[in-house]
């Protein structure tokens, strides 16, 4: 374990499993669709993720990104601004938005009700993630890795201070190294 770690809430083991579970449901869910989904994944946090779901997905899937910027620290916070748009036309097409963490559902909110304005055909939600003591708005993923406590948590993607997204597993950082961002 990381010596900054105070606990670890997930294990590699129990997330791979777990996205074996969502691949098999995603591919299920999607295989009489007239197409395959088209998976976004929101940058930065959700390349793990995105890497390890895909590898259970049964259908000849593609993948773009968009960054949008949400929060500062350790508190979602404000607007979303859009730093990296879609390479590709949405419209018409059924998207998989991908998230590492679903917290007070503003970011999917936004970026959810953009892409349905770019004319995609549906948009569902896939997390691994979700907080739901600290949502704010009305919103739900369709497809949910693990619910977890309202603490703020890092690893295999979440940064604090844009570290410990490579640690392979998710967990609780010690207090004091929240206090500094050193
Ligand atoms: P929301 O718009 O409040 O739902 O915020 C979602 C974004 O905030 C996520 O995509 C994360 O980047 C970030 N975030 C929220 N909670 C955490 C956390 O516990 N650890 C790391 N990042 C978080």
């Amino acid at each position: 374990m990381h010596p900054n770690m105070k606990k670890v809430l997930i294990s590699e083991e129990q997330i791979v499993q777990r996205c074996s579970e969502l691949g098999k449901q995603i591919s299920d869910d999607y295989r009489n669709n007239a197409q395959p989904p088209l998976l976004v994944a929101l940058l930065k946090g959700s390349v793990p993720f995105l890497a390890e779901l895909i590898k259970h997905i049964e259908l000849e899937i593609q993948f773009d990104f968009m960054a949008v910027s949400s929060y500062e620290g350790t508190e979602s916070i404000g607007d979303i601004k859009i730093n990296k748009d879609l390479d590709c036309s949405v419209k018409g097409v059924d998207i998989l938005l991908v998230e590492d963490i679903v917290d007070t559902g503003k970011t999917l909110q936004t970026v959810k009700a953009m892409l349905k304005n770019k004319g995609a055909a549906s948009v569902r939600v896939v997390t691994l993630l979700d907080k739901p003591e600290r949502r704010t708005v009305e919103i739900e993923a369709d497809y949910v890795g693990f619910a977890v406590p309202n603490e703020f948590v890092v690893g295999f993607g979440l940064d604090f201070n844009q570290k410990y997204r490579n640690l392979p597993y998710v967990g609780v950082l010690k207090e004091e190294c929240y206090q500094t961002t050193a």
